[in-house]
């Protein structure tokens, strides 16, 4: 006899570019977790999760490490190849490590390709400084969600975690960086820790998803570090993270709850914007 819960997962259409493309036309909130594992795969998928995101968060989170620098495209590869195996229907997208896209477009667009033999359906590059490699990346077909605003692997040139485009000045060069990457072909954008107002006028501004990390309630979707929305990080979280595991359950409901809120615009509030 099957297992209801495969039947469940392989009900679910899956996600696809086109279908993010449209739920961001069509305001339809999009709802994405990181996930480093083919357990939580599996459940995130059958609770509804859009996508899931093989971040390199994972350096801090699973190995324990002060920042996401020392994590390996293999490491990335590995995590990805976890996560692909117990999902059915979440769009997976593997992040592009600190080293692994900053040396020649060859080394970039070969770990790019590691990463997608993986498992990966989308690689994820932080910066703006990156929209030639997310060219070369988009123009042999592996689709490329940029990362603006605070950026975890450029954590020392920031000079800690800083909201980023406070200013006038700082918002213009944001909103050049954002365009510029949606013209190098990125389809999808992370704007993390940048004001809601900035956030909102991207996302209305700009023909791809904006998917927000503190950066307010109307992007066109949320994402969240796992262990952060269920508890399991240690000493004081950011302001814009929600324990979705009190008040829940189990950790199926905390991620049901999660997606119903992002879908709901229930989260983020806006006291819950900023670090
Ligand atoms: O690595 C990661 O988990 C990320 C998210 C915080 C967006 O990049």
């Amino acid at each position: 006899m099957s297992d209801p819960a495969d039947v469940a997962a392989s009900r679910r259409k899956p996600t696809t570019l086109l279908r993010l493309a449209q739920m961001h036309r069509e305001r339809e909130k999009i709802a994405v977790l990181t996930c480093y594992d083919a357990s939580f795969a599996r459940l995130m998928d059958e609770a509804g999760v859009d996508a899931l995101l093989v971040g390199d968060s994972l350096g801090m989170v699973v190995q324990g490490r002060t920042d996401t620098l020392p994590v390996t495209t293999e490491e990335i590869a590995y995590h990805t190849a976890c996560v692909a195996r117990g999902n059915h229907g979440a769009w997976v997208i593997a992040d592009m490590p600190f080293g692994s896209y900053h040396a020649s477009t060859e080394q970039s667009i070969a770990n790019a390709c590691r990463l997608f033999q993986a498992g990966a359906q989308m690689v994820k590059l932080e910066g703006a400084w990156a929209a030639p490699t997310i060219r070369a990346l988009t123009d042999r077909g592996m689709p490329v969600c940029a990362h603006l605003g605070f950026t975890p692997q450029t954590v020392h040139a920031l000079g800690g975690y800083r909201v980023q485009g406070r200013d006038s000045d700082g918002a213009a060069l944001l909103r050049r960086q954002a365009h510029e990457v949606v013209e190098a072909g990125a389809q999808m954008l992370v704007l993390e820790l940048v004001p809601s107002t900035l956030a909102r006028e991207l996302t209305a501004e700009l023909p791809i998803p904006t998917i927000g990390i503190g950066a307010g309630r109307d992007c066109s979707g949320q994402v969240l570090v796992m262990h952060d929305m269920l508890g399991v990080t240690p000493g004081k979280l950011p302001r814009f993270v929600r324990r979705f595991v009190e008040g829940s359950a189990d950790v199926r409901e905390a991620v049901q709850r999660f997606v119903r809120d992002v879908k709901n615009g229930a989260y983020p509030d806006e006291s819950l914007h900023g670090y």
